[in-house]
């Protein structure tokens, strides 16, 4: 038996895994995010531990059984966060999230330093670790001189599971101090944020061990022995659970924002492009990502204005045929990671016409959104990688037009999986199977049956294309009369 443990933004959630890997429980916990002041995004490290309590209590009430018989556990974590740890591993100030935008300034500012993107092989995006510590430098230097250790926030919950300082590749990419190349922390890039080796924790791949549960923890929940793998960051996780291990392999989720996910064999970074290179959670393995802003989000966005929701809007429009003519939507609405990294850019509706109604503007909505996909498509083919075939995941998926839109917009033929629950949690408990049963991933790490695949409809080819290319207009367009 297997458990994995994802800590989101949201919540946590446990996922028991048999060695069969059919799932045989899971269990949840809400997580609060607190927003003092506009851009600010925090969280109590000690309510990540409390919800983790609260789920593993659950989870023993359930399927006591099961869980002790448990013998490797693995993470995945929201990530980017900068927790910070003083002497004997007091949190010295609430975690500040991948989604608070307080350190735009410093991350301007450390991007300038043509260091970072070579090192890193990404811009340093506000939302990434290093400069957080260089915000907390400038504004709260007292506590920045008390900093033993800076983990991300699944590194905090191993601290408290394990007793040790430890990170894994595809997370400690997400900092901007880790040389990405070479999996390494960078001594450079650490020393211009003033911090050194010794204040990061060990690196171990994500399939790995590395440690092992604390036996009063462990007798706290019936449990014996058991492995710690490293785990990875949500979005390899989840990739480990699609099995998007093999190069060319790719999701997308269209979640509340979207992820275009690619395995790559090498590094293969493209920071120009704003192209996401990360180390993979597999030794000798990376990937990339384009990730835009407002996916379901801006559905929502649209349900909201329009009176309707997101189902019932989507239930209006009858297939995925022919692009809105002369009708665009940007999705920018909170600004752009790829291709743009434009935090102050906003969304647009162009070329509204008194021909347009409601189920126009919904299908230009969805389109929009499909297109933003189709530039990270793009960024990642300039950055070397092809893609032949995509998997999609996530809420947006419940559309069949949505999805029927995607294929036409990126071209490519979009597989849906099965009903099932290939998320983060799955693919962390995948990783404790592999690190405590050193496992061959090739065999572990399946794609899931596929329901149903939506192919491009050739007819529409050229009409998407020609959407596609005003679309790409646009931008620059916009951008160049509102600044
Ligand atoms: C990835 C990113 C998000 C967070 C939160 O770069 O910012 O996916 O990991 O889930």
């Amino acid at each position: 038996m297997y458990l994995g443990i994802d800590l989101g933004t949201s919540g946590v959630k446990l996922l028991l895994l048999d060695d069969g890997q059919n799932i045989v429980a899971s269990a949840s916990a809400p997580l609060s995010v607190e927003h003092p002041y506009s851009g600010w995004s925090e969280q109590d490290p000690a309510s990540w531990i409390s919800a983790t309590e609260t789920a593993l209590d659950e989870l023993k009430h359930s399927n006591g059984a099961q869980l002790s018989a448990v013998r490797g556990i693995g993470f995945s974590g929201q990530m980017h966060g900068a927790t910070l740890v003083g002497r004997n591993d007091q949190v010295l100030r609430p975690c500040i999230l991948w989604n608070d935008t307080r350190s735009h300034v410093e991350a301007s500012a450390l991007d300038a330093n043509p260091l970072f993107r070579e090192i890193s092989g990404n811009i340093v995006f506000p939302g990434f670790t290093a400069p957080k510590l260089a915000w907390v430098k400038n504004n709260e230097p007292g506590l920045f001189d008390r900093v033993e250790k800076v983990l991300l926030p699944k590194d905090y919950l191993r601290l408290w599971l394990t007793g040790e300082h430890v990170s894994e590749m595809s997370d400690a990419a997400g900092t901007s101090w880790l040389d990405v190349g070479a999996r390494a922390w960078s001594s450079q890039l650490l020393a211009a944020t003033d911090l050194s080796v010794d204040q990061m924790p060990r690196l171990v791949e994500g399939s790995e061990v590395s440690g092992q549960m604390r036996t009063d923890l462990a007798a706290r929940w019936g449990m014996g022995t058991v492995d710690v793998a490293g785990g990875a960051g949500d979005n390899a996780a989840s990739a480990i659970g699609l099995g998007t291990v093999q190069a060319g392999s790719a999701f997308v989720s269209l979640g509340t924002s979207g992820v275009l996910f690619a395995a790559n064999d090498s590094y293969q970074p493209n920071p120009e492009s704003a192209v996401h290179a990360f180390c993979h959670a597999l030794p000798d393995t990376w990937h990339q990502m384009g990730v835009i802003l407002s996916a379901t989000d801006a559905l929502n966005w649209w349900a909201g204005v329009s009176g309707g929701d997101p189902a019932t809007l989507t239930a209006e429009l009858s297939s995925a045929s022919k692009p809105t003519p002369d009708l665009t939507f940007l999705p920018y609405l909170s600004g752009e990671r790829t291709p743009h990294n434009d935090a102050a850019i906003r969304g647009s509706f162009v070329g509204l016409d008194h021909a347009h109604d409601r189920s126009a503007l919904t299908r230009a909505v969805l389109e929009g959104v499909s297109f933003a996909l189709r530039d990270s498509l793009e960024a990642l083919r300039v950055a070397g990688t092809r893609i032949d075939r995509v998997m999609a995941v996530g809420g947006g998926t419940a559309s069949e037009v949505w999805l029927g839109i995607l294929a036409n917009a990126l071209d490519l033929p979009v597989d849906l999986p099965k009903d099932g629950d290939f998320g983060a949690a799955f693919g962390a408990a995948r990783l404790g199977l592999l690190a405590t049963e050193n496992a061959d991933p090739a065999t572990v790490c399946y794609a899931p049956d596929i329901e149903r695949t939506f192919e491009p409809d050739l007819t529409l080819r050229d009409r998407f294309e020609t959407a596609y290319q005003r679309y790409c207009k646009l931008y620059p367009a916009i951008s160049g009369a509102t600044r």
